[in-house]
């Protein structure tokens, strides 16, 4: 059995009631509970974008089957948080670890995600007391690249280490990203030092893939490293893409083509996650 949250609505027809009370409260009613009972059920959710009311929506959905003894699998492509699963600095809070405990105790028994950050690699792993199938958009990424380029001649890279799982199975290398100090300010945002490249990509035609583009910081640098080292086309593409900080429209002026999954729904989105996700349906 599988519920819909409206959140999911641009791919599959909700099935879950999502309102606010006046004072801004969440409000949720899955609708003919009793069909639940003791059935296992895929719950489709996203937990972003507003993060932090979907998280909370997802804990009200996810206690509401626990009550009437539904075992449930939470289908949420992007896992907001996940890039919090170390501390930097004394003191910061293990966000990543925070938000896999809520989510176990509220009565996820598995998370179904697509390339979670912190694991680095595709496969079924247990964090923070929760249990975590995550699938990696990766081959289809590289399909649809290709598709572009009209060619299938492309070098796959990575831009940093962290993302290596994603391009060594097509023979891709990484390059290294180096971050500083968090930038002054009220944002929590670690500038990106340099990117270092130790192989060659002049004359080649590139796919710098990622698991995600957020403020595109470590896209932009990485485009004009392999173009600065005679790269011919460049094309960006990553599992999420958030584009903040008008980042498209940068990414789109300096490369050859720029696309994301519709994990987060954007104007970039140009592959489609139910192609990974539809077998839990
Ligand atoms: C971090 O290591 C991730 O894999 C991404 O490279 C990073 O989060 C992208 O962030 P931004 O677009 O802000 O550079």
């Amino acid at each position: 059995m599988y519920l819909v949250s409206p959140n999911f609505s641009d791919v599959l027809e909700p099935n879950i009631e999502m309102k606010a009370f006046p004072d801004s409260d969440n409000y949720v009613r899955i609708p003919d509970i009793s069909k639940y009972q003791g059935e296992e059920v895929n719950l489709f959710h996203r937990l972003y974008p507003e993060q932090n009311t979907s998280i909370f929506q997802a804990i009200l959905m996810l206690d509401t089957l626990k009550r009437v003894g539904a075992r449930t699998t939470l289908v949420s492509p992007y896992l907001p948080y996940s890039r919090q699963d170390k501390t930097f600095k004394e003191g910061e809070a293990l966000s990543a670890q925070v938000l896999c405990g809520l989510l176990s105790n509220a009565g996820a028994q598995r998370l179904i995600t697509v390339d979670c950050h912190f694991l680095k690699k595709e496969g079924d792993a247990e964090y923070g007391g929760l249990n975590i199938t995550s699938l990696s958009a990766n081959k289809l990424l590289v399909d649809k690249a290709k598709e572009m380029a009209g060619s299938s001649d492309l070098e796959v890279i990575s831009p940093d280490m962290g993302a290596s799982y994603l391009v060594e199975q097509f023979g891709g290398k990484s390059m290294n990203k180096v971050r500083g100090e968090y930038e002054e300010g009220k944002e929590a945002y670690r500038k990106i030092e340099g990117v270092e490249r130790k192989f060659e990509v002049e004359g080649k035609n590139i796919l710098i893939l990622d698991d995600m583009i957020s403020t595109g910081g470590t896209m932009i640098r990485a485009v004009e490293n392999v173009k600065k080292g005679g790269a011919e086309k460049v094309y960006c593409a990553a599992t999420h893409g958030f584009f903040l900080r008008e980042s498209y429209g940068k990414l789109k002026d300096i490369c050859d083509g720029v696309f994301v999954t519709n994990s987060i729904p954007c104007e970039a989105a140009d592959v489609d996650v139910m192609e990974l996700l539809g077998t839990y349906k």
